[in-house]
């Protein structure tokens, strides 16, 4: 299996990791109606079996219940980890010490000594990105965090967080941002280009269009819940095209599920690919995605009909 580095000189992971924005949360998802904690154990267990170790999540997600679950998990998984999760600027933090009193939280809600990756959720005001990144600088010469990563930041973002970074000695790991089949402006606007040369992480978020990309879905069929109806609920009328060449290439490589050839595409294009999964069998089969990958011709293709 091919490794991801983290950063300029972060481990090495697989570049299949687990979105766990689902964990815990029934305010966009159903937690506690289609799936609990034992389906999303198993999806845990299942996931660092198959050498899937980076976990995403955030102190949002479900209120603090992500966090609490992937700490618990982990703490009963003799496996490798890596944690990333993420500090939400919510508009009344505007000291910067809302900053370490999150990171106590998260810290306390995970059961570790020190956090893995944070990342500054999206660069919301009313405090500027810098303010907070230098925060996060603070925990790292505190021995609280390890790795800096952004999330949700643009191309010129990028650059002002690897300048306010290096004036503290330190690198901007990663960046995290919508990036499948379905979403490719990072390739138009520099984001990914920007990423690479500054040999940042690019992290792929909703990989899988929140369930569009597994062809489980479609204008009849829609998602049930109202967040993914207003997301991603237009595109559904138009894919049926890309839907029928990943189902010729996912034939082609022996009668893959959709999920991988959704998932081989982001690994191909450079990114550590974090799709959400409730239960062992999503999570088998995403792990499933890194015995194999696309041939070139695969990638002009869908590259062609997905543009
Ligand atoms: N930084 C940010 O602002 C941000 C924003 C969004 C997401 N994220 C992160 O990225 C992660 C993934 O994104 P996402 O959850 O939005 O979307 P996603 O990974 O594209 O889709 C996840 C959903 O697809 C379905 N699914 C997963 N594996 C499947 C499989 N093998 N076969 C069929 N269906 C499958 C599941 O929903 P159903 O079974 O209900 O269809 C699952 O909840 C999140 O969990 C979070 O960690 C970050």
């Amino acid at each position: 299996m091919q490794l991801i580095q983290i950063g300029h000189n972060g481990p090495k992971v697989a570049p299949i990791g687990i979105g766990t924005w689902a964990w815990g949360d029934n305010l966009f998802w159903s937690y506690g109606a289609d799936y609990g904690e034992a389906e999303l154990k198993a999806a845990y267990d299942t996931s660092l079996a198959a050498g899937v170790s980076f976990t995403d999540t955030a102190e949002i997600y479900g209120m603090g219940r992500s966090e609490s679950l992937v700490g618990k998990f982990a703490a009963d998984n003799a496996g490798e980890t890596f944690i990333a999760t993420k500090f939400f600027p919510y508009p009344w933090r505007v000291l910067r010490s809302s900053l370490p009193r999150a990171i106590r939280g998260s810290l306390q809600r995970l059961g570790v000594p020190a956090i893995d990756m944070y990342q500054v959720h999206w660069p919301f005001p009313p405090r500027s990105l810098g303010t907070w990144l230098h925060a996060i600088a603070d925990a790292v010469e505190a021995g609280l965090v390890k790795q800096i990563g952004g999330s949700n930041l643009g191309p010129r973002q990028v650059e002002l967080a690897i300048r306010v970074l290096e004036s503290r000695g330190l690198r901007l790991a990663s960046n995290q941002f919508s990036y499948s089949l379905l979403a490719r402006k990072p390739e138009r606007n520099g984001l990914l280009q920007v990423c690479k040369e500054n040999q940042i992480t690019v992290i792929a978020y909703s990989p899988l269009a929140q369930g569009l990309l597994t062809g489980k879905y479609g204008p009849k069929n829609p998602p049930r819940d109202i967040s993914r109806r207003v997301v991603n609920g237009s595109k559904l009328g138009s894919l049926a095209p890309l839907l029928a060449e990943m189902q010729r290439i996912a034939a082609a490589h022996g009668d893959k599920p959709l999920s991988q050839v959704a998932l081989n595409w982001c690994i191909a294009k450079g990114a550590l690919a974090i799709p959400g999964a409730k239960n062992a069998k999503q999570a088998e089969q995403n792990a499933g995605a890194l015995s194999w990958s696309l041939s070139e011709e695969d990638m002009a293709s869908l590259d062609a009909l997905s543009a």
